[in-house]
């Protein structure tokens, strides 16, 4: 399989590159700028992309690489910083430009480079930075230029080395999916062997072949990660595989039913479920304080989950939904001394006492859509392979103060209401996360001729890229009027349904 090195120097968009070049059916990874250069070497790469950074490369502490992955003859493109960064080991001058460019901008287009092919002389390239290569290395054109940056794009086609200060890899960039292309294509010579059909078949008969006739243990929690996981190791080694999920009874309603039947009526599989509803809510019985309650849920299905497979006598391997972001570092490039780690939430660590023969991890190379998309070739329902982000702690962070039976049954159905009336009318594909969340709060209506005194119902949606920030949406009234009514009208118990027009930040997406 032909290979891209996304070398990240600690740009913010460092995985939308390697995503962008997935896109484009050729097989990306990231490695931090402090890989050496032996491993590089012998990963036998058909092309390295130098991504952006926040720093400035006269500043010798920002990163830097050896000179000599230059002169490997492994083509490369250098992006924004990565660009400069080349401009400079190659002998360019790197200056701080008089005007600074953000955003939209104008490049136009000035020698033939294979690198724009097929893009016009004139196109709208989103630009973010400071420094600019003001001075070309010797052996380099310059192939674009925009009003305020006399070297956009610059090459030294003899050794296919490219940079370019202007990001292709955000959709602003009219023409840089095609230029993306154009690197793969025409200089690294890609024939675009990444897809997802080849990658279930070669994973399979990896599985296959690494699993022989030993077991296979997964915990399934109905997300999208496990479940595509547990679906891509049915068809490996079937019923040699177990899957235990732990229903703790915080799920949406029904949801729990539903993995049950998708899992044993789809997929060749020991199907393994641990309903513990009763024990969840008995510790967590009188627990008000939100950090606590995150605690207590997360320490209790880690010892139901690893009592379970103790009870199972499971040998064999320990498999994971592990997928690549959840190994890289999010956002910040490894190794720039500012990155801040992402929880894996996808591995799970293990007790002494338990032993396997290895972990395995099927879709530790892709990403979130990659998994997605694998999971729809594998007939997973769409349901499943669409679900919307949930927190591990489940609904216990949806219910504010004491969690209760009763508690559970109000947010569960107000929440089923709620989907459904968004899943009817279409409006569900706009939202990033949707949900319902019962605050400790009761409150007076009047209903024919009686005063009530009942629960509220609060309305969250939000539309967001990466749920670091995230808008809350705006969601059409008479959808908000629809599912206030049904609301009322159908959760016995609600007498009020509120809609929360807060963003994040100052909130959060969750309430706990
Ligand atoms: P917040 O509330 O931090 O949520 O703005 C951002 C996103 O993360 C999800 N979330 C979690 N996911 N375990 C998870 O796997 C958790 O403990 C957790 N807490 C929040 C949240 O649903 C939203 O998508």
């Amino acid at each position: 399989m032909q290979k891209i090195l996304v070398l990240d120097f600690g740009g913010q968009y460092n995985q939308l590159i390697a995503r962008r070049v997935r896109d484009n059916k050729v097989y990306a990874e990231i490695l931090p700028y402090t890989t050496p250069i032996d491993e590089i070497k012998k990963n036998g790469y058909s092309g390295i992309i130098f991504t952006g950074g926040p720093n400035s490369v006269f500043d010798m502490s920002s990163p830097h690489y050896s000179r000599s992955i230059l002169d490997l003859g492994i083509p490369v493109l250098g992006i924004c910083y990565g660009c400069q960064l080349i401009a400079w080991m190659q002998g360019g001058t790197v200056s701080t430009a008089p005007v600074s460019e953000y955003g939209m901008v104008k490049l136009n287009v000035i020698s033939s480079s294979p690198l724009f092919k097929n893009i016009p002389e004139a196109s709208t390239v989103w630009m973010s930075h400071t420094d600019y290569i003001s001075k070309a290395p010797d052996g380099f054109d310059i192939i674009a230029n925009t009003e305020n940056c006399p070297c956009a794009a610059v090459q030294d086609s003899n050794k296919n080395i490219y940079a370019v200060q202007f990001h292709p890899e955000v959709t602003h960039s009219e023409y840089g999916s095609q230029l993306l292309h154009n690197f793969l294509y025409e200089i690294c010579g890609c024939t675009g062997d990444w897809q997802m059909d080849s990658f279930i078949d070669d994973t399979v008969a990896q599985l296959k072949k690494q699993i022989g006739g030993k077991k296979v243990v997964l915990g399934l929690s109905g997300g999208v990660d496990s479940s595509v996981a547990a679906g891509l190791l049915s068809r490996a080694v079937g019923n040699q595989l177990t899957c235990v999920f732990v229903d703790h009874g915080l799920m949406r309603k029904d949801e729990g039913d539903f993995v049950e039947k998708t899992f044993t009526s789809l997929f060749d599989m020991n199907f393994v479920r641990v309903n513990c509803q009763g024990h969840f809510l008995s510790k967590l019985k009188g627990v008000t304080d939100p950090e606590e309650k995150r605690r207590i849920v997360g320490t209790e299905f880690y010892n139901v989950f690893w009592e379970q497979i103790k009870k199972e006598n499971a040998t064999g391997f320990f498999a994971q939904g592990t997928i690549y972001p959840d190994r890289i570092e999010s956002g910040k490039g490894e190794g720039t001394g500012q990155s801040v780690i992402k929880t894996h939430h996808n591995k799970v660590a293990m007790p002494d006492e338990v032993k396997f023969d290895g972990i395995i991890e099927p879709l530790k190379d892709l990403f979130k859509d990659e998994v997605r998309a694998v999971g729809e070739k594998l007939g997973i329902p769409k349901e499943l392979v669409w679900r919307q982000p949930f927190p591990g702690p489940g609904l216990s962070v949806r219910i504010l103060g004491e969690i209760t039976a009763e508690k559970i049954r109000l947010v569960q159905d107000a929440d089923a209401v709620l989907r459904d009336e968004m899943d009817k009318c279409g409006y569900a594909e706009n939202l990033s996360q949707f949900f319902a969340v019962l605050p400790d709060a009761k409150s007076v209506g009047v209903m024919g001729d009686h005063r009530t005194y009942e629960d509220i119902i609060i309305l969250r949606a939000v539309t967001t890229d990466n749920f670091m920030t995230a808008d809350w949406a705006r969601i059409p009234y008479d959808i908000l009027a629809r599912v206030s009514n049904r609301i009322t009208n159908e959760v016995r118990g609600i007498n009020r349904v509120v809609y929360d027009i807060t963003s994040k930040p100052p909130a959060t997406v969750e309430y706990e």
